[in-house]
């Protein structure tokens, strides 16, 4: 869970606000017509903010060593975006997220995860996941990221999270975006500094460092 192993990892910019969410809702409701209160019910369900994540922590030294490169070469083009950048120690590919708004979720969500720690082992049968990672690529030029090369293992992977996915939902938690698992390792993202964030300057860089890492 993301307040463990990562508890001094960046997450507070992207993943804040429970009340956020509850003051959308609130905001929603006070615009709608009679007709339209069912569509929002529906959308209430769907909405939230993601405030908690698991994921694998990446720190094979060959790894963080080229991203470390990748991003030292972005500064030398860029100085600005020396802030933007994933501290090595925080490097992650996240499993799951999920929003958990009181001790009680918190509490059937660590139920969660130890049951899937047996599906992972029944899956795994011994056997190592072995992660590759190839290009870069971004998303909405907010977050640049090193994407996973496809292969057996990263098929593994995605059984693992979907899984993961429905172990948590049957348990009533709110996991999952709403869009398809895409592993990724993000090394830098806009959203650590809000100057940065008004400014686009990420989106011929990304091009530029469309490059290879192994
Ligand atoms: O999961 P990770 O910590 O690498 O996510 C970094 C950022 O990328 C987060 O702000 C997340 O919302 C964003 N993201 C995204 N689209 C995805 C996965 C993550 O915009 N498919």
């Amino acid at each position: 869970m993301a307040e463990m192993p990562f508890v001094n990892t960046d997450i507070e910019d992207e993943f804040i606000v429970n009340a956020t969410s509850e003051i959308n809702i609130k905001k929603k409701r006070k615009r709608t017509t009679g007709r339209e209160i069912e569509g929002n019910e529906e959308k209430k369900k769907k909405v939230y903010q993601p405030n908690y994540f698991i994921s694998l922590p990446i720190t094979n030294l060959e790894i963080t060593g080229s991203i470390q490169a990748v991003q030292d070469a972005i500064i030398k083009k860029d100085q600005r975006l020396s802030k933007a950048m994933v501290h090595s120690g925080s490097l992650h590919v996240t499993m799951l997220v999920m929003h958990l708004s009181n001790e009680e979720e918190i509490s059937i969500a660590v139920g969660a995860l130890s049951d899937s720690k047996d599906f992972v082992e029944d899956l795994l049968k011994g056997k190592n996941v072995d992660l590759s990672f190839k290009g870069i690529d971004h998303f909405r030029n907010e977050v640049g990221f090193v994407k996973l090369s496809e292969n057996d293992h990263t098929a593994i992977l995605t059984e693992i999270a979907e899984t993961m996915k429905k172990i948590f939902q049957e348990k009533g938690i709110l996991a999952g975006e709403g869009r398809a698992f895409k592993p990724h390792l993000t090394f830098m993202k806009l959203s650590k500094s809000t100057q940065l964030r008004k400014q686009a300057v990420t989106s011929c860089l990304f091009m530029r460092f469309y490059g290879n890492i192994h």
